[in-house]
């Protein structure tokens, strides 16, 4: 089982200087202290690292079936959510349901709408083509207070009242924080069912708490396989250096960046994992980008975090990987068995340049494409490492998910930085309630119209 993933290390070295093996050994003990520390903090709520016990949480899966059992024969639901309120449960639907579920008339599991922005033509569309008796809506927001989630929840909330009048109160579900912020209370107050995101768990590192869990049952996904997956890594997180690839990968995304590589390129070869980079991004972005460090002196930390997909970003991107700056480290994920394994039918026989690609899969073509990108990457000093997942499974997708969790908090221990704050996004969250009129924030607003800032 332990083969099922590994870290391939065969590019790590091409930029000219760095001697992996002679770097993993001079690191180890500050990796193994740092993964020591981040564990020895874990039961501090203010610490935000209790997502490390989440893989092991068997109670908040049991309440979150009880929730969606109510549900389980309704078509649609809508998740209202914004960031680490919405990433991860987009990225296990998109992973792990067929590519076409939503249209598939055989079904097994709702269809699942993300709505993680604040565009009308988006909202009203969906409202329009979904039927709000067989509806179910998901507000997700830690806080309780986010802007963009809020006034969707306005939309939705008016628009299921509209159809089922004062039914409407058992088709919201609020997935907020046991006791902060205004969602709690309005929810207790109106009798929505609820679930709760625990306090020592940040939005960016939440994906395996009700927030990504109750859309992944409704969506019949194997949760089971996610947290077994999730698990596994976190069970592999205080191994020797040597032989942990969480440790390592940390530090070849660490040394990197110390080298002047300021771009974090995701690159997962397949179309299921597209969404994956979506949610590193966040995670990365958010957890390392900070001004200062633990000590309150000025750094400006963090790497920027890329998003792309092979094969269909190496016809827009991969000129500039290859030929432009070499201010990139690249991580690609590698699938060895997509599900079907489709062949590739020799459909004109007379044609010796198409038909060579007979009696090999898309599978086998994708692989061969990841293959010659990433060496011809290395061709030109540009360094990698690759992720192999033996398919696309809940398993799977749990280790890995779980894993860039474990490197992005060590990265961030060994930057000195508090990787689970995000003092940054806070402040426009501010300003937009200051813009947007709401109560209390009169002062900044007065200020901003002085300043000539507007809506
Ligand atoms: O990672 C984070 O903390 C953020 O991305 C939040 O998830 C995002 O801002 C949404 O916040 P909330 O869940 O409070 O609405």
């Amino acid at each position: 089982m332990l083969n099922l993933h590994y870290l391939q290390k065969s590019n790590i070295g091409v930029d000219q200087g760095l001697e992996w093996d002679t770097e993993l050994k001079a690191y180890a003990q500050k990796l193994e202290d740092a993964a020591k520390a981040l564990v020895a903090r874990k039961d501090l709520e203010s610490e935000y690292l209790g997502w490390m016990d989440l893989p092991y949480d068997t109670e908040t899966l049991e309440g979150v079936r009880q929730v969606a059992a109510q549900f389980e024969h309704f078509t649609d639901l809508i998740v209202l959510g914004i960031g680490g309120s919405s990433l991860g449960g987009i990225t296990i639907l998109s992973a792990l349901q067929h590519p076409y579920h939503n249209l598939k008339s055989d079904r097994d599991g709702l269809r699942v709408h993300f709505v993680d922005n604040v565009d009308g033509d988006v909202i009203s569309g969906l409202l329009e083509v979904l039927d709000p008796k067989t509806t179910v809506v998901n507000v997700i927001s830690k806080s309780g207070t986010t802007t963009e989630t809020m006034s969707a929840y306005l939309a939705c909330k008016v628009w299921l009242e509209a159809a089922l009048g004062a039914e409407f109160t058992g088709r919201i579900v609020a997935t907020t924080d046991p006791k902060k912020g205004i969602l709690r209370p309005l929810a207790e107050k109106v009798g929505y069912p609820t679930l709760s995101v625990p306090p020592s768990v940040g939005g960016r590192f939440s994906v395996f708490t009700a927030v990504g869990l109750l859309p992944a049952v409704l969506g019949k996904i194997d949760v089971e396989g996610l947290l077994r997956g999730a698990a596994r890594a976190q069970d592999e997180f205080l191994e020797p250096a040597a032989k942990n690839p969480h440790l390592q990968a940390a530090l070849a995304l660490h040394l990197y960046g110390l080298r002047g590589k300021n771009m974090v390129v995701f690159m997962p070869y397949s179309s299921r994992l597209r969404f994956l980079a979506d949610w590193f991004a966040q995670l990365w972005a958010e957890s390392l980008g900070k001004a200062v460090d633990k000590n309150g002196s000025e750094v400006h930390s963090g790497t920027t975090p890329v998003k792309t997909l092979g094969t269909t970003d190496q016809h827009s991107q991969v000129q500039l990987y290859r030929e432009g700056p070499n201010d990139k480290l690249f991580i690609f994920v590698k699938v060895q068995n997509t599900g079907k394994n489709t062949p590739i039918p020799n459909a004109e026989p007379d044609q010796p340049d198409m038909n060579y690609l007979e009696g090999k899969t898309f599978g086998t073509l994708m692989n061969a494409e990841l293959a010659a990108t990433a060496n011809a990457l290395a061709d030109a000093q540009k360094p990698s490492f690759m992720w192999t997942l033996e398919r696309v499974d809940g398993e799977n997708l749990g280790y890995l998910m779980q894993s860039l969790m474990l490197q992005t908090a060590v990265v961030g221990e060994l930057l000195g930085i508090n990787a689970f704050d995000q003092p940054g996004v806070e402040l426009g969250k501010v300003l937009t309630y200051a813009l947007m009129g709401r109560p209390g924030y009169e002062k900044l607003a007065a200020e901003l119209e002085a300043a000539g800032v507007k809506a």
